[in-house]
């Protein structure tokens, strides 16, 4: 579109410029025309005069000797185009005549006096052919300044054409450059973010477990189970199984606001103890939801709020913070719930030994439908085996220390 526009813009110059300075050029070339056939009269005039002197003749009447000479002479000449020639008595008559008779009327005349014989040459250059050698430099002309045109319109044309493709490829390999940047920024971004989320999760973490791979192992189950889970569920995207691994990290971020002494009691809690402790879930989602808010909708926290608000809920409506039933508890929640009890009940505390993992599963079986969602517990038991290597790999320091406070 631009090239048509360019070169639509060069035809409009070029017609100008003809349109200017065709008429100048043209009446300059009229000129030089009528310039040259006046010449060329008077010269052929002078020449023929010349010649009628050299014949040396007394007379050059018609029908004397002379006038045969003559006759001779100027039977022999050659006009140039239409010229004609002719010589006149100085009375007024007509001696010779040459040339064509139909020609139409002068443009130029030349006239040379033959004074021995009382007579004058006369030679006249006609009109018609002042125009037909005008009109011939106009058409040569003309040609000239469009074929002129032409080569100025391809060739700016050719170069528009590299140029702007020249600069198109630039633009392209700059959008390239700049896209990887803003990615590469991007991908810092959400590594730094993400690393941030993981760091303020572990510091709560580390409250009642002393090695911060209960997170690390939560996660890794959460994936596990949503990964399994999308067989049967084709909505589950990878893109959520990602997210969940980071904000299963969550859950429990609102242990931060429990004291020690109530978060580490060894023994049974008192029954306001348990309400406190029960509110690291609504604390966790105030937390995570005050992140949120300064920074904008963020996909990620918002399954963090569900995670950390509705990991204690129960299938059956008995859980806390919100008695929420069955599918009204966030899908994530529910997944998060199976990982987070499994975890708890194969690692030590400081408060009860570990459990086998087979016993474990025993345990959570029975929960079915009460405590868990029954289909995801289903998908859970069919990848039970794969549960219990990934545990083995992320939990060797449990065990001793699971020995060590069985013994105590
Ligand atoms: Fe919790
Ligand atoms: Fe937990």
């Amino acid at each position: 579109m631009i090239i048509v526009i360019i070169l639509l813009a060069q035809g409009l110059v070029v017609g100008m410029g003809w349109w200017s300075g065709s008429r100048d050029v043209l009446t300059e070339v009229v000129d030089q025309y009528s310039r040259r056939v006046e010449a060329s009269a008077q010269d052929t005039a002078s020449g023929v005069a010349l010649a009628i002197a050299k014949l040396d003749t007394e007379t050059i009447e018609p029908g004397t000797e002379g006038g045969i000479r003559v006759q001779a002479m100027l039977d022999d000449l050659k006009l140039p185009g239409h010229s004609i020639v002719s010589i006149v008595s100085n009375d007024g008559r007509e001696l010779y005549h040459m040339g064509d008779a139909s020609s139409g009327p002068s443009a130029y005349t030349a006239t040379v006096p033959l004074a021995k014989h009382n007579a004058y040459l006369r030679v006249n250059a006609p009109a018609e052919q002042l125009i037909s050698a005008r009109d011939a430099a106009a058409s040569e002309m003309n040609l000239r300044i469009w074929l002129g045109g032409a080569v100025i319109i391809l060739l700016t044309g050719i170069v528009a054409l590299a140029l702007i493709s020249m600069h198109e490829r630039r633009l392209v390999r700059a959008n390239r450059v700049l896209g990887q940047q803003v990615q590469r920024k991007d991908s810092d971004l959400i590594a730094a973010r993400e690393g941030m989320i993981l760091g303020l999760a572990k510091l709560a973490d580390y409250r009642d477990t002393d090695t911060g791979q209960h997170l690390d192992r939560i996660c890794e189950y959460s994936c596990l189970l949503a990964k399994a889970a999308s067989r049967k569920y084709p909505e589950i995207s990878d893109h959520f199984i990602r997210s969940i691994r980071l904000a299963a990290s969550l859950h429990d971020i609102g242990k931060v606001g429990i004291p020690d002494a109530i978060l580490l009691k060894p023994g049974a809690l008192l029954p306001h103890e348990r309400e406190l402790i029960e509110k690291h879930t609504i604390m966790g989602a105030q937390t995570l939801t005050s992140i949120r808010d300064r920074f904008g909708e963020d996909e990620l926290l918002d399954l963090g709020i569900d995670i950390a608000l509705c990991h204690h809920e129960r299938w059956d409506g008995t859980g806390y913070p919100n008695r929420l039933r069955g599918n009204e508890i966030p899908f994530a929640a529910r997944i998060v719930a199976i990982a987070d009890v499994y975890d708890a009940l194969t690692s030590a505390r400081v408060y009860k030994p570990a459990l086998s993992h087979t016993r474990a599963i025993e345990i959570m079986r029975e929960g079915r439908a009460t405590q868990f969602d029954p289909v995801l517990l289903d998908v859970f038991m069919s990848i039970a085996e794969e549960v219990d290597t990934v545990r083995r790999t992320l939990q060797p320091l449990d065990l001793p220390r699971a020995a060590k406070l069985v013994a105590a």
